[in-house]
């Protein structure tokens, strides 16, 4: 069918259609919706029983429908066409309306979807492209019973108007798609980079230890109960004490820090407790305690070893009744406080030596974290050192790096300040240096530390060797009643030979 040169203007219903189109289009950020509610308001407004989009597939070469009403199921998925079949195909490929009549018997409707046996007869075709600039990205077309010629044409002016909306949203929402994806990929990304290094609340480390260490504070942050924190010196137990604050629904609550070394035995109590005006010379004021501060919050108890045994009943009081008195107070104080503790004493040594209350230790140790030294993670020493260089760089505001074979000494030595140590140390050299950092830069202890393994393991026996040959020693002690010459004969060594070993595997001699 000819398409007439003179058109008519658009009627009201029609304008409608394009309204409804355009107002949803302005609201509707998803393509998938928005073309699903274009084809019915042509439905409602427009009185199209059967209309479906299709769009090119460039992966598989072929227009297929996507979206369609008045479609069963398997109609819609018959309906996929390759380049120039049927007119879907046609209209695709030259990217001008076709009108189709007689649709009962016309053989130019390929029926493709077998819709054709559904159809009463009267319904004219009407396929357009879907353009976006001089790009062709599908085909909408519609089903539709006109009363006159010239309602045709308008028909195929409001479709081809429907169809650079389709095709301006369609791009549209391709580049949003495409820029989420990227987006997600970026995201994903970096949440990987994360997890490998930097984890919650700037612990780093991705030995086994840490990362147990992370999913067992992330599980009792939630809860209320005791935390016990025990490690050696600089292994991070003020780090993980803050992290667990900041994990737990107290967090926008105060996290209120205590040393019980640093301060006096005799303030101690006045600082955890607070005082009342009055309560002893020098006591001008009253004045709250840390346990009142630390309300709805956490309070962190360093050094929980330190605390002397006078205070150890008071602060079991806290935990249990969760109440408190001021020093020269008559009234008691509730307090609502997470208490976390932590030491770098063996605790359990210190109740035995009765240093340290027994019902305390239990009370305290509900939730015990070990934090390992840095010499039994030292996986976790390449990524400690790039997370202090980062820091310290951008504080003294340098770029300083290190070179690779900086990285061996350090992993070697055994840290017996831990990760402190390591901080103090990266930040040492980053301030006296500037470019690369060598092996010489570093502290002479450390490359002491690594010559001095080197000697030894050039003369030392493998440990495993070490340990039978002890054994073996010890097995022929016993065998000969700790008599030393008649064991050195048993083993084939000189008297002197077996002394020698008896000194460097430190065994004892049992005296009969
Ligand atoms: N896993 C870690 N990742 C990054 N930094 C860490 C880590 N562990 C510790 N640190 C850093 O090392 C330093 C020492 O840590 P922290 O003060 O928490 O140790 P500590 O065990 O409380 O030491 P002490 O027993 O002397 O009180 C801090 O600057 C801390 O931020
Ligand atoms: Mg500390």
């Amino acid at each position: 069918m000819e398409i007439p040169k003179k058109r008519k203007s658009l009627e009201s219903q029609e304008i409608t259609v394009i309204n409804e189109v355009a107002k949803l289009l302005s609201k509707e950020p998803s393509f998938e919706k928005a073309t699903e509610d274009i084809l019915k308001i042509l439905y409602s407004f427009w009185n199209v029983d059967l209309s479906f989009i299709a769009l090119y597939n460039s992966d598989r070469k072929v227009v297929r429908i996507v979206k369609a009403f008045g479609f069963t199921k398997e109609e819609i998925n018959r309906g996929i066409f390759r380049k120039g079949e049927g007119i879907t195909g046609k209209v695709f490929k030259r990217g001008v309306p076709v009108v189709l009549t007689d649709l009962k018997t016309n053989p130019a409707l390929l029926n493709r979807t077998q819709v054709r046996k559904r159809l009463k007869g009267n319904e004219v075709f009407i396929a357009v492209p879907i353009k976006v600039g001089g790009d062709i990205v599908g085909v909408l077309a519609v089903f539709k019973e006109f009363s006159s010629k010239d309602s045709v044409e308008r028909g195929i002016e409001i479709l081809m108007i429907l169809g650079t909306l389709i095709g301006m949203f369609y791009r549209l929402s391709e580049r949003i798609e495409r820029e989420r994806l990227e987006w997600e990929e970026e995201r994903r990304l970096l949440r990987e980079e994360l997890k490998k290094t930097y984890n919650i609340h700037g612990i780093v480390g991705n030995s086994e230890a840490i990362l147990n260490l992370i999913e067992l504070i992330k599980k009792i942050a939630v809860t209320d109960s005791t935390v016990l924190i025990t490690g050696e010196s600089g292994t991070g137990k003020s780090l993980i004490a803050r992290a667990i604050h900041f994990l737990s629904p107290r967090k926008e609550g105060p996290f209120i820090t205590i040393n019980c070394t640093a301060i006096p035995e005799t303030l101690l109590e006045a600082e955890l407790f607070g005082y009342e005006k009055g309560a002893f010379t020098g006591a001008y004021t009253s004045r709250r305690g840390k346990f009142e501060m630390a309300n709805k919050g956490t309070i962190f108890l360093d050094e929980i070893g330190d605390m002397p045994l006078s205070l150890q009943g008071k602060i079991l009081r806290v935990l249990q009744d969760k109440e408190i008195e001021p020093l020269g107070s008559e009234k008691v104080v509730k307090v609502d406080v997470r208490i976390i503790a932590a030491t770098h004493r063996d605790l359990h040594a210190l109740v035995k030596q009765g240093r340290f209350r027994e019902d305390l230790y239990y009370r305290l140790n509900v939730v015990p974290i070990h934090i390992p030294p840095l010499r039994e993670r030292k996986e976790d020493i390449p990524l400690l050192i790039e997370h202090f260089l980062k820091i310290y760089n951008s504080k003294y505001n340098k770029k300083v790096k290190l070179s690779p074979d900086v990285i061996d000494p350090l992993i070697t030595y055994d840290w017996p300040g831990n990760i402190r140590e390591l901080e103090n140390t990266i930040e040492r050299l980053v301030v006296m240096h500037d470019g690369v950092i060598r092996t010489t830069d570093l502290p002479p202890h450390i490359l002491a530390f690594k010559q001095k393994q080197q000697q030894e393991g050039n003369c030392k026996l493998p440990l495993e060797l070490q340990n039978t040959e002890r054994e073996k020693i010890i097995e022929a002690l016993e065998r000969t009643g700790y008599v030393k010459s008649r064991a050195a004969k048993l083993l084939g060594y000189t008297f002197r030979q077996l002394d020698y070993r008896i000194r460097k595997y430190h065994i004892e001699i049992k005296k009969f």
